[in-house]
């Protein structure tokens, strides 16, 4: 099965990301045809500095290679590297209605979140139906937030198909639901625009810092606590064997455990965790040469596979 997703890279990857989109991202490749990119033309919706985004992209590719993308089985690749996107874009957004856009909650949401109202925003959603479609992809496996713009893509195809002749897959999406919400240190969501997050591979002493700001309630160490309603509790979730999960939660409620104790373990699962990944992301960024020649490898295949996709929707379209 081809499987294909974006992650913009609009800040520096957190444990959020990893567990609700990347694990999966990275468990999909063994079975299939993967399909991955940096989203950056995306992130430029939100009008970041162009210094942040240059190495962020190069952040989100070194993350990713060293968590365990495979290059020989998977194409990674940066989006911006792969125009032919733009063009179909285009195509695209001449056969997609108004009130299919005008509908979608993404962009209410950012506008209602302060962010001003460029067209690139507001047309988002069809940059990222251009990215499926070009590439035939089958499964897109994203976060919840993300169903709508899957729907969007289908309708899209679906429309283009109807008036054009069959031109494209229809996609089916894969919602990535295996862990709720991961939780960011003030108890919001975890994301890279709430200044919340714990990054895959800050220092260490960094992470043991921002796990011990974790926001937890006034509770008493000897009393009673309520394992689901605190957030150092979700992130354990995340990194303890079930035994020791058991454990934690019968001390939770039992009471005489205070919240640093379980901050404290928290701490070393986290680094336990990813530390194998570590000495890899040292050599990416020691080595970025070697980033830039992957992602360059990966744009040529990607290349390669949008050309004739992009051919096939002009030809229908009657412009070649
Ligand atoms: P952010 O909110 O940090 O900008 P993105 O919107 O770029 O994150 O999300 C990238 C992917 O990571 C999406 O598939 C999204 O569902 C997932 N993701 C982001 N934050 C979390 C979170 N706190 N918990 C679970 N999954 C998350
Ligand atoms: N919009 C997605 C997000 O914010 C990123 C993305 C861009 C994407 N193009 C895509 C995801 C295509 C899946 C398929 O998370």
């Amino acid at each position: 099965m081809r499987v294909l997703s974006g992650i913009q890279p609009s800040g520096r990857l957190h444990i959020g990301n990893f567990f609700g989109a990347m694990r999966q991202h990275l468990q999909l490749q063994a079975q299939n045809e993967g399909f991955y990119f940096i989203a950056d033309y995306h992130a430029l919706t939100s009008g970041p500095k162009p210094e942040a985004l240059r190495l962020n992209r190069y952040a989100v590719a070194m993350d990713y290679l060293a968590l365990g993308l495979d290059t020989s089985k998977t194409i990674f690749w940066c989006q911006s590297d792969v125009p032919q996107v733009t063009e179909l874009t285009w195509l695209l957004s001449c056969i997609t209605p108004m009130g299919l856009l005008q509908r979608c909650v993404s962009y209410k949401e950012k506008v209602a979140q302060g962010l001003t109202a460029n067209h690139g925003l507001f047309a988002y959603p069809v940059l990222q139906a251009a990215d499926i479609l070009i590439f035939d992809s089958q499964l897109v496996p994203v976060g919840a937030d993300q169903k709508q713009h899957i729907e969007v893509t289908r309708d899209i195809a679906g429309y283009f198909n109807n008036t054009y002749g069959e031109t494209f897959v229809l996609p089916k999406d894969y919602i990535i639901d295996s862990v709720a919400v991961v939780p960011g240190i003030d108890g919001r969501k975890m994301s890279k625009s709430y200044d919340n997050t714990i990054e895959i591979f800050e220092p260490e002493n960094s992470v043991k810092k921002k796990v011990m700001r974790i926001v937890t309630d006034s509770t008493p160490v000897e009393s009673p606590k309520d394992p689901d309603k605190c957030n150092v509790f979700a992130l354990l979730k995340l990194v303890a064997s079930t035994e020791e999960l058991a454990e934690w939660d019968k001390k939770y409620r039992q009471g005489g455990t205070g919240y640093g104790d379980a901050k404290k373990r928290l701490v070393e699962l986290l680094l336990e965790y990813f530390r194998p990944y570590r000495q890899k992301r040292q050599e990416l960024e020691n080595n970025i040469d070697y980033v830039k020649k992957v992602l360059k490898e990966g744009a040529e295949k990607a290349a390669a596979v949008a050309d004739v996709t992009l051919k096939r929707a002009r030809k229908a379209m009657g412009i070649e």
